[in-house]
C-alpha cells in the first residue's frame, strides 16, 4: 500500500514515519509514505497557498491551484508505476464520514494501491479541489483539531497495521489473543508512598485457564 500525504507541514510526519512498526512496514516495503508539499508546487507569490474566502468569513482558505497541482503530481508519480492501480482519495475533514475499523477494513479488501489523504487546514480547502478529484471528506471523531495532519496519521496507522505481515508474529498474536487492559510486568510487588501494590495472584498461578478467564473478566 503507498499513502501520499498533502500536508503544508511535512515535518510533523517525520517521527511518526520514522519508528517502531510504521518504519519497519516501510523498509520492509510493506507500505511507502510520500508527502507532498503544496508550497512546492504554488505559482503564487511568496509561496502563498491560502487567500481570504469569497463571501467574507473569518480565517483563510487553502486555494484550489496550489492543491491540485500537489495532488496531481501525486496522481503522476502513481501513473508512472504502470501497474493496476486502484486509488482512493481523502480530504480529512470534521464533518466527513466516520473513520472507523469497518472503513480502513474496506479500503484494504478492496484493494486500493494508493491511499491519497490531503490534510485539511485553516477555515478549510477550495471546494473544487474535492469535485476535481472526486476526493471523500473522512472525519476521524466528533471533535474539531487544528488540522488535518493528525488524521492522516491516525488513518495511515490503522489501514498500515492491518496490511499482512506489517505486524510481526508476535504482535499479530498479542492482537488476536484474548487481552486485557490490565497488564503487569516486573516486579510483583511495588510501593508507592507507604502502600504496597501487588500483581494480581492469578497470573503468578501458572493456570492457564484460570488466567484466561481472569482476563475476560477484566475487558
Ligand atoms: N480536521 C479537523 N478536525 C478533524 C477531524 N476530527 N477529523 C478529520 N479531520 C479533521
Amino acid at each position: 500500500m503507498h499513502f501520499h500525504i498533502v500536508t503544508i507541514f511535512p515535518e510533523m510526519f517525520n517521527s511518526y514515519i520514522n519508528e517502531s512498526i510504521i518504519a519497519r512496514a516501510i523498509k520492509n516495503k510493506k507500505i511507502s509514505i510520500s508527502i507532498y508539499n503544496p508550497r512546492d508546487y504554488t505559482i503564487y507569490k511568496h509561496k502563498k497557498v491560502d487567500d481570504t474566502p469569497y463571501g467574507g468569513g473569518p480565517g483563510m482558505v487553502m486555494a484550489v491551484d496550489p492543491m491540485v497541482r500537489a495532488v496531481k503530481k501525486v496522481q503522476q508519480k502513481i501513473n508512472r508505476r504502470k501497474n493496476k492501480e486502484k486509488v482512493k482519495i481523502i480530504m480529512t475533514s470534521p464533518s466527513g464520514k466516520d473513520f472507523t475499523n469497518e472503513y480502513s477494513g474496506k479500503l484494504i479488501k478492496n484493494k486500493y494501491t494508493d491511499i491519497i489523504i490531503i490534510c485539511g487546514r485553516y477555515e478549510g480547502i477550495d471546494a473544487r479541489v474535492k469535485k476535481i478529484f472526486k476526493a471523500e471528506d473522512v472525519s476521524i471523531g466528533n471533535y474539531v483539531l487544528t488540522g488535518g495532519e493528525l488524521p492522516a496519521m491516525i488513518m495511515v496507522d490503522v489501514i498500515a497495521r492491518r496490511i499482512p505481515r506489517v505486524l510481526g508474529n508476535i504482535e499479530s498474536l498479542e492482537e488476536n489473543r484474548v487481552s486485557s487492559s490490565e497488564m503487569y510486568t516486573r516486579p510483583e510487588m511495588y510501593e508507592y508512598d507507604g502502600k504496597k501494590y501487588k500483581v494480581p495472584k492469578v497470573l503468578l498461578s501458572g493456570d492457564h485457564k484460570k488466567i484466561e478467564e481472569w482476563k475476560k473478566g477484566r475487558k
